[in-house]
């Protein structure tokens, strides 16, 4: 007979570094639980808009089934860098520049591979999205965590950035507006990021994947600052602005030698994006505009609801000016974070996500996706403040 094995010892070492997500934990919490309201899932709570869908049935029908360009479909490129100088008149080349991913999560992955050789560390701003710290992980890098401070309303600064660089530093990543604190920065904060980025000589990793939903203020492409073209991955996407998670659709843009690093792996694990997704993507960008600021309003209207009703509660609240997530503090009620969201669920059945899980200064905060109707935000308001008023 054969002698048995123990499967775990063929995983990688690094494997071990990497916890699993924290927001899992919450979701599997509740799978099984009725009448759950949830604020946890940050997903918008749309449908893709019908011409969309349609575009792609169609395609379909035509039998548009086949692989495309390792890069994307052409048609794609060229809308996206018309995309880009119309909206923020910084130009890519469409046959060069651009590299059509299946949803901005490949992107990050393409280019912390990309750049990261074994012990380069990138800075990783928190709180932030969770894959991050994991990617780099995964590609042999190291991350260093980098924690935007509450008082300056999660904003880092320039400074902060430039006092965790080292002579290992490659890269920064940012990602404005924020998930989970729903922070976005000014120009001029930007502009003195994009200094410390050249006198290190240094890139930016930029996830901007919340753009299109700013309420207050405008947002500023990092890449459209001067000097900062070719130091900069963009990384976006159609997941959030134009409620499309479930295509796998995002792009990544930066310059030639970049996208070719980021191509050598793409073509070799991915080939290309799903061509139905691509297709769906050409349509959004040609007429999905007026969706796109429709869902952005109500969000608006649904953000000022929850970050009005958690500070009447007593949640102090900062004021979330792009994203969808409310991020109140509630160390006043003297529990933790994890505390708070596991007796919440528990007791009153909202999910929410305790801000820990996005890095060490989401401490004592909560973050509440606020892509639900507005009947289930007012009932999750209704429900914490009856157990805030019980605590
Ligand atoms: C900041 C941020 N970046 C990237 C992603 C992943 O986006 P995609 O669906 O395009 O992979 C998310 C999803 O929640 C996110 O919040």
């Amino acid at each position: 007979m054969r002698t048995q094995c123990k499967p775990s010892q063929f995983i990688a070492n690094r494997m071990q570094k990497v916890p699993p997500s924290g927001i899992r934990k919450f979701f599997d919490l509740v799978s099984d639980s009725e009448d759950v309201i949830t604020l946890g899932v940050g997903e918008p709570d749309y449908v893709t808009p019908w011409h969309i869908r349609e575009a792609c049935i169609h395609s379909i029908e035509y039998g548009e089934t086949s692989y495309t360009s390792n890069y994307g479909l052409m048609e794609l490129r060229e809308e996206l860098s018309k995309h880009y100088t119309r909206r923020h008149n910084v130009y890519y080349e469409p046959e060069t520049e651009i590299l059509v991913t299946a949803g901005v999560s490949e992107g990050l992955d393409l280019a912390i591979r990309a750049i990261v050789n074994p012990g380069d560390e990138i800075i990783v701003v928190q709180p932030s999205y969770v894959a991050y710290v994991p990617a780099i992980i995964f590609a042999g890098g190291v991350p260093v965590t980098l924690g935007a401070r509450p008082e300056n309303d999660f904003k880092i600064t320039a400074d902060e950035i430039r006092a965790a660089i080292t002579n290992k530093t490659k890269a920064v990543i940012i990602n404005y507006p924020n998930n989970p604190t729903g922070a976005t920065m000014d120009k001029s904060d930007l502009e003195a990021i994009a200094d410390v980025i050249v006198e290190h000589n240094i890139l930016m990793i930029s996830d901007e994947v919340y753009e299109r939903l700013t309420y207050e203020g405008t947002h500023t492409c990092f890449s459209s600052l001067e000097g900062m073209r070719d130091r900069t991955i963009l990384l976006n996407g159609f997941s959030k602005a134009y409620a499309m998670t479930g295509f796998r659709m995002a792009y990544a843009l930066a310059p030639k030698e970049i996208i070719d690093a980021m191509m050598l792996i793409h073509q070799y694990t991915m080939i290309c994006a799903p061509i139905t997704a691509q297709i769906g993507a050409i349509e959004a960008l040609r007429n999905g505009e007026e969706e796109v600021e429709k869902m952005a309003r109500e969000y608006n209207r649904r953000r000022k609801l929850i970050v009005g009703g958690l500070n009447k509660i007593g949640l102090d609240c900062f004021n979330p000016r792009g994203a969808f997530y409310a991020f109140p503090a509630i160390s006043s009620t003297g529990l933790s974070a994890d505390e708070f969201a596991e007796r919440l669920l528990n007791e009153y059945k909202v999910v929410t996500i305790p801000g820990n899980i996005f890095g060490d200064t989401g401490d004592g905060f909560l973050r509440c996706a606020y892509a639900a109707s507005r009947e289930d935000i007012k009932e999750a308001l209704d429900r914490i403040g009856n157990f805030v008023d019980g605590l």
